[in-house]
């Protein structure tokens, strides 16, 4: 089942373009024309989202959330999105007044619209409602220059901030098969099944899937590693499982994020090679740069694609007496991503079990992280988000 859009604006063009975008991204789409309508399809028809117009007939946006409110009181909340024609503070704060959870200043990109959308949907609808739209189904492997570099908390974070803020659907698989840390990052027991209950089992299909996954409170899905090092072996390389597994998920989610250990085994190699971008983790340090050109050097053997190698400096502003430009000089190429370095948020975070994406998104690191989140999104469009909605702007 599809989330049911209702679209409020006077201008056809408007409505025709964000009808179009929408259903493109397998959304159900309504459409009323001015304020009294609006109220009307809303209470007949119960959308699961509001795309709402500010200036129109009968009664304006403003006037058309704050009645809704009222006569939601304190029942089920539809998600409302205002269109406003300025970047006007006041504006703003008058919309997020009247009742609207978000806003989105016309002239706009459609993947700017649909990110908004996609997050307040992940917020306030329930979660079959999520899949009915077109997923993405990319997979990303984080891989570590050398250890303790912060692989596994940006991977955490990540997927935390594709999720909440970017409103993406996503799992988190803990590849560190015999040492993962998942558990502990985030505060779950011993108890909870891991991917050693999917390989035991006779064939792997996507209800064995679903019921060995297990649900974090940020709602991100994850697939962790067996509580114990010694049945990590039962996950082989010969019968392909990891791959196995990442091509059934391929179809469930949009993003599908795998923390994988140092060594480039067999397993490893797998992931990697099928993986849609490898996410190479380092601090600024000579042993990290050393490494870093030797996986460049070892991926190219492989004839991995080197557009789909992507390095992320973490602590990117901690002194170490390596700035960026002399790491890219050293490394003959550009880094492509930077996280700040924060390590009171970063360890407090790890020793609570509960990541900072999730419980301080508005730190500076936190911010750090959701920046790298979006680009990460924007390199991976859905089809719609690359249609341009500037000319729809009245
Ligand atoms: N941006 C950051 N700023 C400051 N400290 C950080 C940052 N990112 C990670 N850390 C700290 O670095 C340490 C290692 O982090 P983490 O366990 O995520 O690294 P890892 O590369 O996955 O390590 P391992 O090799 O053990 O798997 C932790 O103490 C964490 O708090
Ligand atoms: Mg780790």
């Amino acid at each position: 089942m599809a989330a049911r859009i209702l679209v409020v604006d006077d201008d056809p063009n408007v409505q025709r373009l964000l009808s179009y975008t929408l259903k493109q991204e397998g959304y159900e789409v309504l459409v009323a024309a001015d304020g009294a309508e609006a109220v009307r399809r809303w209470s007949n028809e119960h959308p699961d989202l509001m795309l709402l117009d500010v200036m129109l007939p009968k009664f304006d946006g403003y006037e058309v959330a704050t009645k809704i409110r009222a006569e939601e009181g304190t029942g089920k909340h539809t998600p409302i999105i205002m269109l406003t024609a300025e970047a006007d503070v006041e504006q703003k704060v008058r919309g997020l007044r009247a009742g609207a959870d978000d806003y989105q200043v016309k002239p706009f990109h459609a993947a700017e619209l649909m990110a908004r959308i996609r997050s307040l949907l992940a917020r306030f609808a329930p979660q079959e409602l999520m899949v009915g739209r077109h997923l993405l189904g990319q997979v990303h492997a984080y891989y570590g220059a050398k250890g303790g570099v912060g692989t596994t908390t940006i991977a955490i974070n990540a997927a935390i901030a594709l999720h909440r803020e970017l409103g993406r659907k996503v799992i988190l698989i803990d590849g560190n098969l015999q040492f993962g840390d998942h558990r502990v990052f985030l505060d779950l027991g011993l108890d909870r099944k891991s991917i050693v209950d999917i390989v035991i089992a006779t064939s792997i299909d996507q209800e064995l899937l679903r019921n060995v996954i297990v649900k974090h409170d940020s709602g991100v899905d994850l697939l962790l590693a067996p509580p114990s090092p010694e049945t990590a072996e039962l996950v082989s390389s010969e019968q392909h499982h990891m791959v196995q597994i990442i091509d059934q998920l391929r179809s469930m989610y949009d993003y599908i994020l795998i923390d994988i250990d140092k060594r480039l085994d067999e397993t490893n190699l797998d992931v990697i090679s099928s993986a849609d971008a490898l996410f190479v983790v380092m601090t600024a340090d000579l042993s990290c740069l050393k490494n870093v050109r030797l996986v460049l050097e070892t991926m190219s053997q492989l004839a991995f694609e080197s557009g789909k190698l992507q390095l992320v400096l973490n602590r990117s502003n901690a002194f170490t007496g390596i700035n960026v430009k002399n790491a890219e000089s050293a490394l003959k190429r550009r880094i492509d991503h930077q996280i700040v370095n924060e390590y009171r948020g970063a360890i407090s975070a790890l020793n609570s079990g509960a990541p900072f994406m999730f419980t301080k998104a508005d730190s500076l690191l936190g911010r750090s992280v959701l920046d790298f989140a979006r680009a990460v999104d924007r390199g991976s469009k859905a089809p719609a988000d690359a249609l341009q909605f500037a000319h729809a702007t009245s």
